[in-house]
């Protein structure tokens, strides 16, 4: 491994000013279980839905699997030690839900092992645990009785929150319930671009209402098992515009992707309902037999909108929508899986035609000031209902390559990171109450559908050897971590 004593350990000189970040405020890194542990039937961990998805023909660029990954599994110590070469003052990961209760049964003590080592290394070394207990790989056993579908899934997952809990609630000190809800719904159930690879129209929010569940029911067991963490969720959100202001299509397609993309998520957990303008659009859409609301049972809301200590912010990109038939600018060529998707968006209509701003490798457009402008309409819209915010992803994903001499130069993400958290100071200038950062992500690992085609890593994996090389914006942001200040 190519350690920080190496030229490029030395940030560039700074341009301009500037800017500090208070005391306190906590830099991190994240991953996720199924993208980075490998290790998929050791120690009896079973099947996770997508173990099954990536098998699906097309589904998954070149038909990658998560069997090895970055083989975090078996190299957990090493990497827990250049987390803090890096710096950091925390650490997200998930854990596997099949792992700590294979089949979504009862806990697997081998399974449980790991996240203990992998807690205790962290204490050890001055990290912060913070644990995500679904980062979208439900037990496959789960999904054959009906998935998210099913309220009973939500059940099951708060049988294992708190069964993990009672093993590693007195060293975690941050639990959060559910990564991005809107993904395992909506890609899930209604587009198909994730797993289950559904394509069920109004399923999304069917699956939606029961992941919000399953989050309201683990807040209740742990607040009633006496937990001293703090709790919370990491919803993601977009900044939607209309493509043109003007066009009222283009100003309705923009509200719905904004209702049913953040306030389907943030409305139920902050103000304790979902949004009329959400449920006039979608109410009366077909869903055995009645509608999708007759999910929603007595007092469903009430467990979900329970007070939370965090609230988990990931962004990466704005974007504007148009509801016609506009022309869509090309992604610079990013090759997708073949299996043929739907719209995630319930009703479908939306067009996404590109703003002409500069894209990462994987498509998405990158437009910083969106940060700023989504945490200021978080404060003006939720009020005193928001809890502390922290930005628990963002980053960028780009063609990283190992030069000749041993270095990943990789100026385009590391001004990703920087553009972004000058946004993020400029909303905190104006009093929105964020405590903490976490680059996405630690190591490059299985982008999920793109499988290791993208790499998003501020840390280069070479998958063939494992070997791990801290890239340019690595050793950026270790002195970002060290110091505060973002140089400008
Ligand atoms: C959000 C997800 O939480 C993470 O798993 C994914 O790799 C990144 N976005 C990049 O797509």
């Amino acid at each position: 491994m190519t350690t920080l004593s190496s030229p490029l350990a030395t940030p560039a000189p700074p341009t301009g000013e500037g800017v500090t970040f208070p005391p306190g405020f906590t830099w991190g890194a994240a991953t996720a279980a199924f993208q980075i542990e490998g290790a998929a039937a050791e120690d009896g961990r079973t099947a996770s839905i997508w173990d099954t998805f990536a098998r699906a023909p097309g589904a998954v660029l070149g038909g990658d699997t998560g069997d090895v990954a970055c083989d975090h599994y078996h190299r957990m110590p090493a990497d827990v030690a250049l987390m803090r070469e890096l710096n950091l003052a925390s650490y997200r990961f998930s854990t596997s839900w099949a792992r700590v209760c294979p089949d979504g049964g009862s806990l697997n003590r081998s399974g449980t092992d790991f996240y203990e080592r992998l807690v205790d290394e962290l204490l050890a070394a001055g990290i912060r645990p913070w644990l995500t207990l679904y980062h979208w790989d439900l037990p496959q056993a789960l999904e054959d009785r009906g998935g998210w579908l099913e309220r009973d899934t939500a059940e099951r997952f708060r049988d294992y929150a708190v069964a993990l809990h009672g093993v590693l609630g007195d060293r975690v000190p941050v639990w959060t319930t559910l990564n991005e809800p809107f993904c395992s719904a909506f890609l899930g159930y209604t587009g198909g671009q994730h797993a289950p690879g559904r394509q069920e129209g109004v399923a999304g929010m069917v699956a939606g209402h029961h992941l919000l569940l399953a989050h309201g029911l683990t807040i209740e067991a742990l607040r009633t098992a006496g937990t001293e963490a703090d709790l919370g969720i990491t919803l993601n959100m977009t900044v939607a515009d209309p493509h043109d202001p003007e066009e009222p299509a283009d100003r309705d397609a923009a509200r719905r992707v904004d209702a049913q993309f953040n306030r389907f998520f943030l409305d139920p957990v902050l103000r304790g309902s979902y949004p009329a303008d959400l449920l006039a659009d979608t109410a009366r859409l077909p869903w055995r037999g009645g509608g999708w609301l007759d999910v929603v049972r007595d007092g469903d809301l009430a467990l979900v909108s329970q007070p939370l200590d965090v609230l988990g912010v990931n962004f990466y990109q704005g974007d504007a929508y148009a509801g016609r038939d506009v022309a869509v600018e090309p992604d610079g060529g990013v090759e997708h899986p073949a299996r043929p998707t739907s719209s995630p968006f319930v009703g479908g209509g939306i067009v996404v035609p590109g703003r002409g701003l500069p894209r990462t490798s994987i498509g998405w457009e990158v437009e910083p000031s969106g940060l700023t402008r989504l945490l200021l309409r978080l404060r003006e819209d939720y009020g005193a209902a928001l809890p502390p915010l922290v930005i628990t992803e963002n980053g960028a994903a780009f063609h990283d390559v190992v030069d000749a001499d041993g270095e990943v130069r990789d100026p385009a993400r590391l001004a990703y990171v920087r553009d972004h958290l000058l946004a993020l100071h400029a909303a905190m200038e104006q009093g929105v109450d964020v405590r903490g950062y976490y680059v996405w992500s630690l190591l490059d690992n299985y982008e999920w559908a793109y499988g290791y085609a993208q790499r998003f890593g501020v840390v280069h994996v070479d998958y063939d050897t494992q070997v791990r090389t801290p890239k340019a914006s690595a050793r950026w942001y270790a002195e970002v971590a060290r110091t505060g200040i973002v140089p400008a």
